[in-house]
């Protein structure tokens, strides 16, 4: 018995794992979940469960996401069909945003979730979550851009950019909001906590720049110097979220009631890679580099599917003391896979930004660290380094995305979560957010 498991194993570890994931499915299912039959136009549903959990709504913060990949899809797109396709939705999504704006009041955008017809969910909630309108001005600026150099300027201004703050537009709308609530506590991206969160403080400082720059270029430059002050302010309270004596960048500060955490969260990265504009708190932060290597320590000691993995990358969670399964609050959290992508993601990123970015100081004892490598002793050959470090950062991310493919279903279907014992999938069936985190690391490689 014995002897035959161990060939069993000798064959599934030289075959690898068969190839479930790719791109060209995680786009398709992606955009089965936007505009789903029965929802309004421009609907991005969290997942098309609806229940068990019931994810059958349209979530600020993941549609802002979401979209946001899509867009970069879009200009990514060589196929003229496809690329249609993904520019009518994203059409749909900003006309879609003026209904959500109007049915929640101009000083309520922090609303987090609407039903699929375009109202606003009225149970209770974790409100407000002040991510979301900065997220998704994001999104909605990104695509002004691109209009405005195609030369659709009448076309922006009258749906998605005006001065004119009566005129009610989308990304004006947002930024409004984004430059006088940032100083207002709200709950995190995982809606559990109350406080300031370095994750939706990243996501508004990206959009007040980006912000400040598109009213730069409309005209609306009072506007544009507004932004831009109250995204320096944002700046300083980003610099508090280090915690010297941890070690690693907190997910929150000023917490206000809820339960303990340690703070090591895995939404510090998403943060980084959301709010990725120049070089504030960029991939080869120190700080960041350091938060990333705590963040894989600690899941790796706490998930037994990461015993024995061979050449699988860590299942990574949101944060170690997680109790949501993806059906219940009270219970044990598991890996997540956007969670595993944003740690793909990530190594992409910082191998994209050491051999691209001059300035960038190359720390190689961390960077050995973070690759899992002793240090070399004696003498380096500096260009030899370099690239073996470059391949080595590649390497990893590949490892995250076969760790993802051995938890994922074989036609490439990815739920929310990976069960940290058994390894299989839990929570949410096709979270949209699952497929967006995984093309958005690919269009990185
Ligand atoms: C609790 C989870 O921890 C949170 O992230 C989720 O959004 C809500 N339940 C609703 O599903
Ligand atoms: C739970 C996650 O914690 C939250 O970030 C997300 O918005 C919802 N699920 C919907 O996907």
């Amino acid at each position: 018995m014995l002897k035959i498991l161990f060939t069993m194993s000798l064959i599934f570890s030289t075959l690898g794992h068969a190839q479930s994931i790719s791109y060209e499915r995680s786009l398709n299912y992606l955009l089965k979940n936007i505009s789903p039959t029965g929802t309004k136009k421009g609907i991005v549903v969290a997942s098309p469960s609806k229940y068990e959990p019931n994810y059958f709504f349209h979530w600020v913060r993941d549609a802002g996401l979401v979209m946001s990949t899509v867009f970069d899809l879009y200009e990514h797109e060589k196929r003229p069909l496809v690329k249609k396709d993904l520019e009518q939705r994203l059409f749909d999504y900003a006309s879609l945003v003026k209904t959500l704006q109007r049915n929640s009041g101009f000083d309520h955008l922090g609303e987090p979730k609407y039903n699929i017809d375009g109202t606003p969910y009225t149970g209770p909630w974790g409100r407000p979550q002040n991510d979301g309108p900065a997220l998704r001005a994001i999104t909605l600026i990104k695509f002004a851009n691109k209009l405005l150099d195609d030369g659709k300027v009448d076309w922006v201004r009258n749906n998605l950019y005006q001065a004119n703050l009566n005129a009610h537009s989308p990304i004006k709308m947002d930024l409004e909001f984004v430059s006088h609530r940032f100083h207002y506590i709200g709950f995190d991206y995982w809606e559990e906590i109350r406080g300031f969160h370095f994750s939706t403080a990243m996501g508004q400082r990206r959009a007040l720049l980006m912000g400040a720059k598109l009213a730069t270029r409309l005209k609306d430059n009072a506007a544009a110097s507004w932004y831009f002050l109250q995204a320096k302010k944002i700046e300083q309270m980003i610099e508090k979220f280090w915690n010297p004596n941890k070690g690693f960048i907190q997910a929150t500060i000023n917490q206000q009631g809820g339960f303990w955490k340690s703070q090591l969260d895995i939404s510090a990265i998403l943060g980084v890679h959301h709010g990725a504009y120049d070089n504030f708190y960029s991939v080869s932060n120190k700080k960041v580099v350091d938060t990333v290597i705590a963040i894989e320590k600690s899941f790796n000691q706490l998930y037994q599917i990461n015993n024995n993995k061979e050449d699988l990358g860590v299942a990574i969670g949101r944060y170690p003391e997680d109790t949501y399964d993806g059906y219940h609050t009270n219970r044990i959290g598991h890996a997540w896979f956007l969670a595993t992508f944003a740690m793909a993601e990530y190594h992409l990123r910082l191998k994209n930004e050491l051999a691209t970015n001059k300035n960038v100081k190359w720390n190689y004892a961390q960077l050995y660290k973070l690759l899992g490598l002793k240090t070399p002793t004696g003498s380096i050959n500096i260009s030899m380094t370099q690239e073996f470090i470059l391949k080595s950062l590649d390497k990893k991310a590949d490892a995250f995305f076969k760790r993802a493919n051995f938890h994922a279903a074989k036609d490439g279907h990815m739920s929310e979560q990976m069960n940290r014992y058994s390894g299989f999938m839990e929570g949410a069936k096709d979270l949209t957010w699952s497929y967006a985190s995984h093309l958005s690391a690919l269009l990185w490689r």
